[in-house]
């Protein structure tokens, strides 16, 4: 059984799995409530409420698991990517924990949780009524396998061939990634813009769901002339440009005041995210033909959109896994998971792991 904690943003997570990746228990607090005030994470707020929360986090795992500290073996905890004083608190807590325990304590890269997530295996029947692949229907992983993962979330847009398998661990190439803005910070700042409140991903999800007639509001698409990179910025200025071309950007009701203002906020939203998932889609099949891959992997707080999930699984020739919502924001069972894979190397505890906020994948 394995810790997994998760401080690296605005989540103070705990999650546990078993040796063969199986869920036992995933503990999210979130603290979204209280940076929705300041429209986005605050850094020193958000080191805050990790340290007033983390132990009650961790404690409700070990419930939800039936288990206690000696039943553990190990303690994983994410030391980057990610907000320095976040990462701290984490890290901490769980090098403490590991060594009061007598545990072996490992370091876990933010983003190799997320593609791990992919692998973790649910009790039966908790993907219900989701577009959500289970890893173990299509023996992915089970056996040296090659997959193309798409990380998308609020600091990343990343393509990464992620080769091997749950046995025998997994190798990373990064094969793309965004020249300027993440997908997930431009669903935050589209939605800011047209005043829908943070996080904005499942605001814009939420109000596009409302949008009729759409045809009038064309937004670009960044091909950047079909490489694998991706590029948002100049879509997010967009957006800020059309939103006061149509007074909904927080100005002066016009004559057809809040019904129209409505309507044309929901019209905006849906061809945004219409313009990231195209994107999105498109780029990662083809990238995963051009890499041979025999699978598609979807992860990250965007990865709980779901016009994106629907949209890849209909128009993947590949099998798609795509964790449930919960394994998708950030949580520590995808800690946990990838927590595991580290433990299969052999090594002492990681006790002099530093947190490193801008670490890479691959
Ligand atoms: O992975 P995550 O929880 O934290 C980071 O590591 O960044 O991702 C958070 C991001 C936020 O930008 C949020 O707006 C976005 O994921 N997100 C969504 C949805 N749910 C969360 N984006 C689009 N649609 C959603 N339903
Ligand atoms: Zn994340």
């Amino acid at each position: 059984m394995i810790l997994g904690i998760e401080t690296s943003c605005d989540e103070t997570a705990a999650g546990i799995v078993d040796a063969d990746g199986r869920l036992h228990a995933n503990v999210v607090a979130s603290q979204a409530n209280i940076h929705a005030e300041y429209g986005g994470v605050v850094p020193e707020v958000a080191s805050r409420q990790h340290i007033r929360d983390i132990e009650a986090v961790v404690d409700a795992a070990l419930k939800d698991a039936g288990c206690g500290w000696n039943d553990l073996d190990a303690v994983a905890a994410t030391n980057g990517p990610g907000l320095a004083g976040s990462l701290l608190v984490g890290v901490n807590f769980a090098k403490g924990a590991a060594l009061a325990s007598g545990k072996r304590f490992v370091a876990v890269n933010h983003l190799v949780g997320h593609v791990m997530a992919a692998f973790i295996k649910q009790p039966a029947g908790t993907a219900a009524g989701e577009v959500s692949a289970d890893s173990s229907r299509d023996g992915i992983g089970a056996g040296r396998s090659k997959l193309m993962a798409l990380i998308v979330s609020g600091g990343h847009t990343e393509l990464v061939v992620t080769e091997g398998s749950v046995r025998d661990g997994f190798e990373f190439k990064l094969v793309g990634e965004t020249r300027d803005d993440a997908a997930g910070e431009a669903f935050d700042k589209a939605a800011r813009t047209l005043g829908l409140g943070y996080p904005g991903g499942p605001a814009i999800q939420k109000a596009a769901e409302g949008a009729t007639y759409t045809g009038t509001f064309k937004l670009p698409r960044a091909w950047l002339d079909g490489a694998s990179e991706f590029s948002f910025s100049g879509l997010k200025t967009a957006v800020i440009q059309m939103a006061r071309r149509h007074g909904v950007d927080g100005a002066v009701l016009g004559p057809g005041g809040e019904a129209e203002r409505r309507y044309k906020v929901a019209a905006i939203a849906y061809e945004f995210q219409q313009s990231v998932v195209d994107v999105l889609v498109t780029k990662t099949l083809r990238a995963a033909s051009d890499h041979g891959c025999e699978a598609v992997a979807l992860v990250g707080g965007v990865a709980a959109n779901g016009p994106l999930r629907t949209r890849l699984v209909e128009e993947s020739p590949l099998p798609v896994l795509v964790p449930p919502i919960s394994l998708c924001t950030d949580n520590g069972a995808m800690i946990a998971m990838a927590g595991l894979l580290r433990l299969r190397e052999p090594g002492e505890s990681e006790f002099d792991a530093e947190v490193i906020p801008s670490l890479r994948i691959g």
